[in-house]
């Protein structure tokens, strides 16, 4: 007997006996056929390939569940080959893509049309979201179960693209069809349209958390929470922004999963829209310093499930026209890894928190099957990290067709080497090694 790959030396994140969390342990770990098959100390039956992965940590594959990759019809942002050059580059393994592409992900055919376009062409695994509207709110149920479906996303307030589902009587109808967890945009849209014209008369993006301010999200959580207990649908609330409504979210752990951004955590106003303008712009925005606290102790108290990019691109061109005519969004999917590891170096989360937010919790959260571990019978896929390597994020580092960070010129320390994908090893120190080998993963809850 013999295996296909064996990793030595490293620092490894695996599942903590206990059933909760993570722990580092000093073992090697070995790989057939695209699983992990054996993980103990010094291992010593021979493999084809021995990696030595000494001064480094081997952590599960990196999940992002949120992205938007522009395919089909805005293919000039984005499409599924530049997006996936930049998630494998940045240390992610999968990602979950978003519906808000033109036109919008809203049947089995346009869902199936984005499987077939992704086949043979992403860098790292890959799954999708279908958008609910609310012609097709009674069909979702059949929706969600279609194989590689990532689940059911909904925008209860309008950003980029035409996806909308507003007024109660029709997210109830979403939430009684089907059983998986329904994933939520909730900024409230009535008010989002009565404050309007605070940005127009505004003309600057720092009136952009001032027009999206935290009573609307925390008016479309409190109402989301409402219709998910009625109907006793479970949902998780993306990109959670503001205090309020993370208290809420805290108490609400028996119906609803939890999302926050590196950015929201990161960056903070006004400085962000001072210095970047309308390249901080996104939806629901970059509030102050007093939020993103609150963010930070939700992320260490456990009611932060999920850690996503919400990797939103737009040209340049797009993001310099008057604000609030530029659109809301920026990359980073590239940057996510890199980020979070500069704050685990600063001392504001621990690397096992911050591996649980990227792998182990999509894996619970999602239903994703044999992915989000290190653990045997799992999928071996690896993001290697160097938490000691510090550089510098650059816009000509950035794969994504817009070739633009708002994070540019920002020195982190705390970078991905290499990744894996089923046991191969597809990325090392900015070198892809073998293009396009994702593939779309599976759920439980799908056929
Ligand atoms: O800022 C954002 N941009 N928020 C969203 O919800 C959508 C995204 C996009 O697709 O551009």
């Amino acid at each position: 007997m013999s295996y296909d790959l064996l990793l030595k030396g490293a620092e490894v994140l695996l599942p903590h006996p206990s059933g909760k969390g993570l722990q580092r342990a000093q073992v090697d770990v070995a790989i057939r056929d695209g699983k992990t098959v054996e993980i103990g100390s010094n291992i010593t039956i021979p493999a084809a390939q021995v990696v030595d992965l000494k001064g480094l940590h081997l952590l599960p594959g990196v999940i992002d569940s949120q992205v938007h990759f522009r395919e089909p019809g805005l293919t000039h942002k984005e499409d599924l080959e530049s997006g996936t050059r930049g998630a494998l580059l940045g240390g992610v393994t999968a990602v979950f893509e978003m519906p808000n592409t033109n036109p919008a992900t809203t049947t089995k055919e346009l869902f199936e049309d984005k499987l077939a376009r992704a086949k043979g062409r992403c860098h790292t695994h890959y799954a999708f979201f279908v958008g609910a509207s609310p012609e097709n709110a009674d069909r979702l149920e059949t929706l969600e179960t279609l194989p590689h479906c990532s689940g059911v996303k909904l925008f209860m307030g309008s950003s980029t693209g035409t996806l909308l589902v507003e007024e109660d009587v029709h997210i109830e109808r979403a939430l009684r069809s089907g059983h998986r967890r329904v994933i939520v945009h909730a900024e409230d849209e009535a008010r989002l349209r009565e404050r309007k014209h605070l940005a127009e008369e505004g003309g600057h993006p720092r009136f952009h958390p001032i027009w999206r301010d935290e009573e609307t999200a925390f008016l479309a959580t409190s109402r989301l929470l409402k219709i998910a207990r009625k109907t006793g649908r479970p949902v998780h609330v993306l990109h959670v922004t503001s205090a309020k409504e993370m208290d809420l979210l805290k108490d609400s752990k028996d119906i609803s999963t939890v999302e926050i951004l590196p950015q929201h955590l990161t960056l903070s106003a006004p400085e962000c829209y001072d210095r970047l303008g309308t390249f901080a712009q996104m939806n629901p925005p970059i509030r102050d310093q007093h939020h993103q606290d609150r963010l930070w102790k939700a992320v260490l108290d456990g009611t932060v499930d999920i850690l996503g990019s919400d990797h939103a691109p737009h040209t340049r061109e797009e993001k310099a026209k008057p604000y609030p005519q530029s659109p809301s969004g920026f990359p980073g999917v590239q940057t996510l890894v890199t980020l979070m590891l500069n704050h685990v170096n600063q001392g504001r989360i621990s690397l096992e928190k911050f591996v649980e937010l990227v792998t182990e919790n999509p894996r619970r959260v999602f239903g994703i099957k044999n992915k989000g571990r290190i653990a045997v019978g799992f999928d071996a896929d690896f993001t290697v990290i160097d938490l000691k390597k510090s550089r510098r994020i650059e816009n000509s580092w950035i794969a994504s067709r817009v070739g633009w960070t708002p994070y540019d010129g920002m020195t982190t320390t705390g970078w991905p080497v290499m990744t894996f994908l089923k046991g191969r090893l597809a990325m090392r120190e900015d070198e892809i090694l073998l293009p396009s080998s994702g593939e779309a993963v599976d759920f439980e809850g799908t056929r």
